[in-house]
């Protein structure tokens, strides 16, 4: 899993009065608002026997454990156990697992690393939104490693083929690609023809390290797509659609959702089928090995590829035991000094 980076992990509107559960980066969270409404996130299960929280319920900020009622506050720290009584003293491990998290974009972010003093800006594409009233979202879980969503996305050329149907103006061939790393971000340009280059669409395709790519193949139509890893052979998948054509109150977030419906119902299904038969199918785990040979047109996809690889990789490198840490220059004790070239 990449590591020092947001996750975007839920729609902040379905954080209400609620405890949520989250499964999301191979573990089980709960997420809830805390008394100055601002979002909690901690591991789920209760320490003091392991039930889940989110079964239980949040009282004037406190989250409930709905076994023995103990209350945990925003901080995690145990606030009452009523067994032992208002006065009783809590033990020093009666303490939630609490979690970095945030709202931002009318998400809800996980941080997934050591804490640090600061945390990098939630970002998501700044050029590309819309007003949250011109969008309409969906979200929901697909057996897929989203490492597979994720390249998929970058993939524009399948819309004429494994789309042909949903959109069969698309043309095959990709003129004037480009495709550039920037940071965490892939940003791919191009438009989809004919051979000779005529019935062009003209499409912007990026991708947001670990888990975001955002899609436009119309000047008015707009796509953020999150794919959340839940585990290694499932995601959490939510999509906003933004449109800029219609901005009557009261029928934009119609037509948002309308066409958001064509994506969600039509479109996107026709992946399905060809995943379940792909190499690695949904047995699980990366496609980082699954062997490709990749094409112009897959420029992107290679640059998301190679990106994932080096976060991984130096990952890897700082958590290896046997790494040898690099030499701190001559100790002030050991008489030793430079002497030039
Ligand atoms: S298991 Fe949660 S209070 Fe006992
Ligand atoms: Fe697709």
């Amino acid at each position: 899993m990449i590591r020092d980076v947001w996750y975007p992990v839920l729609e902040a509107r379905k954080l209400k009065r609620k405890p949520v559960r989250l499964d999301r980066l191979g573990q089980r969270f709960v997420a809830w608002r805390a008394e100055d409404g601002q979002v909690r996130v901690a591991g789920a299960y209760c320490p003091h026997r392991g039930v889940s929280l989110d079964q239980g319920r949040v009282r004037e900020g406190r989250i409930v454990c709905p076994m023995h009622g103990f209350e945990f506050d925003g901080a995690g720290d145990c606030a009452l156990m009523p067994c032992e009584g208002r006065d009783a003293k809590i033990p020093p491990g009666l303490k939630l697992d609490m979690q970095v998290a945030a709202e931002a974009h009318g998400l809800i972010w996980l941080w997934h690393g050591a804490p640090r003093a600061e945390y990098p800006e939630i970002e998501l594409f700044p050029y590309a939104e819309l007003p949250l009233e011109r969008s309409a979202e969906v979200s929901y879980v697909v057996d897929y490693h989203y490492t597979r969503l994720m390249e998929t996305h970058l993939d524009m050329h399948h819309l004429a083929f494994a789309h042909h149907k949903g959109v069969p103006w698309i043309g095959p061939k990709m003129h004037d690609y480009s495709a550039e790393l920037d940071g965490l971000r892939i940003k791919t340009r191009g438009v989809l023809a004919a051979e000779d280059g005529s019935k062009g669409t003209p499409f912007v395709c990026d991708a947001l390290l670990p888990c975001t790519s955002y899609v436009t193949a119309a000047p008015n139509f707009r796509l953020i797509i999150i794919t959340a890893p839940i585990d290694d052979t499932r995601t959490w998948m939510f999509i906003r659609y933004y449109q800029d054509i219609v901005k009557l109150p009261g029928l934009r977030r119609l037509m948002a959702w309308a066409l958001l419906q064509y994506e969600y119902r039509v479109l996107q299904p026709q992946d399905w089928p060809l995943f379940d038969e792909m190499h690695g199918g949904t047995t699980g785990g990366t496609v980082d090995d699954v062997p490709m040979v990749l094409v112009r047109s897959d420029q992107g996809l290679a640059l998301y590829r190679k990106r994932r690889r080096q976060l991984l990789g130096a990952q890897a490198a700082e958590d290896d035991p046997l790494r040898v840490l690099p030499d701190a220059g001559p100790r002030p004790h050991d008489g030793r000094t430079s002497t030039g070239p």
